[in-house]
């Protein structure tokens, strides 16, 4: 396999229901690691322009689902399922989603925006 231009690292870590940091799996970035893959694949960008990797926790859990854009290294934040299908648009025609990119403040917690709400417990994975 050549290497690709960007490696898209997507936070799946999931903390145990309960612990108030909670995770970006907790908000579902397990399916949009699925999704983003998929939509990659589809678009024929998987082979040489992007791969999306899974990753462990990358230190910014409150802006999650996170997703780190290497080697350009900016960071997408507060991802949902609905923006996939943007961010790979952007990846074809190398731009990147400007509203999704976390700011120098959102890498503090005491400064970041407001985290997105954990889906209730027993709620079934975002696709
Ligand atoms: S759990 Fe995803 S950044 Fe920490």
């Amino acid at each position: 396999m050549p290497q690709r231009k960007r490696y898209l690292f997507v936070c799946v870590n999931r903390r145990p229901d309960g612990v108030p940091k909670g995770s970006c799996a907790q908000r579902g970035a397990e399916g949009i690691h699925v999704q983003l893959k998929a939509a990659l694949a589809e678009r024929g960008l998987a082979k040489v322009e992007a791969r999306a990797c899974s990753a462990s926790c990358l230190d910014v859990c409150w802006a999650g689902p996170v997703i780190a854009v290497e080697p350009d290294g900016y960071f997408y934040g507060r991802v949902t399922p609905a923006d996939v299908p943007e961010i790979v648009d952007a990846l074809a025609s190398g731009r990147r989603v400007e509203r999704l990119v976390l700011p120098p403040e959102d890498f503090t917690e005491a400064t970041a925006a407001p985290p997105l709400p954990a889906p209730p417990r027993g709620a079934p994975p975002q696709a």
